[in-house]
């Protein structure tokens, strides 16, 4: 007797579904994760300068209490070096300021910052101060001469 093929249209069917549902996935997956890379280093990148304009903050505030009185209110310079110069700010890279800042120029009105050198900061406020000095680099005026208040 000979093998008999049924064909069974109801099984055909349900096949049809489950491939028509996987080729969909396919092509939304294909379509979702080009727009996910595309979306989240945006959101990363906004949250990073969220997390900077929070540190500017607390930086402006160690800023008014520990340093404008020498460098003046916004950087202008007074007893200490003008430091919203332009060629400072270029000159200065992040490090060196937040080392410069923690152990203080001996010798100097400059002293040591951080709680390590004996100074009134711990390490978190000295990153925060020199993320808000090195927000006025954008508009920082042109000022070659920054330390000349402390040369002369
Ligand atoms: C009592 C005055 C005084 C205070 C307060 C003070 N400074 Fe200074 N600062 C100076 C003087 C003076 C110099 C220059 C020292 C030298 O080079 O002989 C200086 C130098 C610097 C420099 C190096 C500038 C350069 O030309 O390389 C930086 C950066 C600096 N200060 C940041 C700060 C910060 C940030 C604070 C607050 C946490 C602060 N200072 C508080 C007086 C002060």
């Amino acid at each position: 007797m000979p093998l008999q093929y049924r064909s069974d249209e109801g099984l055909e069917e349900s096949t049809n579904k489950v491939m028509t549902i996987g080729a969909v996935l396919l092509v939304a997956m294909a379509l979702v994760f080009p727009l996910y890379r595309w979306v989240e280093p945006t959101t990363r990148e906004e949250a990073r300068e969220e997390q900077l304009a929070d540190l500017a903050a607390e930086g402006s505030t160690v800023w008014q209490f520990n340093c404008s009185s020498c460098h003046g209110l916004n950087g202008e310079g007074g007893v200490g070096p003008a430091l919203n110069s332009k060629q400072f700010l270029q000159s200065a890279t992040d490090e060196q300021a937040r080392t410069l800042i923690s152990v203080g120029i001996p010798g100097s009105q400059m002293s040591a910052f951080s709680l390590d050198h004996g100074g009134p900061l711990t390490s978190e406020q000295i990153k925060a101060v020199v993320t808000f000095i090195r927000s006025w680099e954008p508009d920082a005026p042109d000022n070659p001469d920054w330390r000349s208040m402390i040369d002369g």
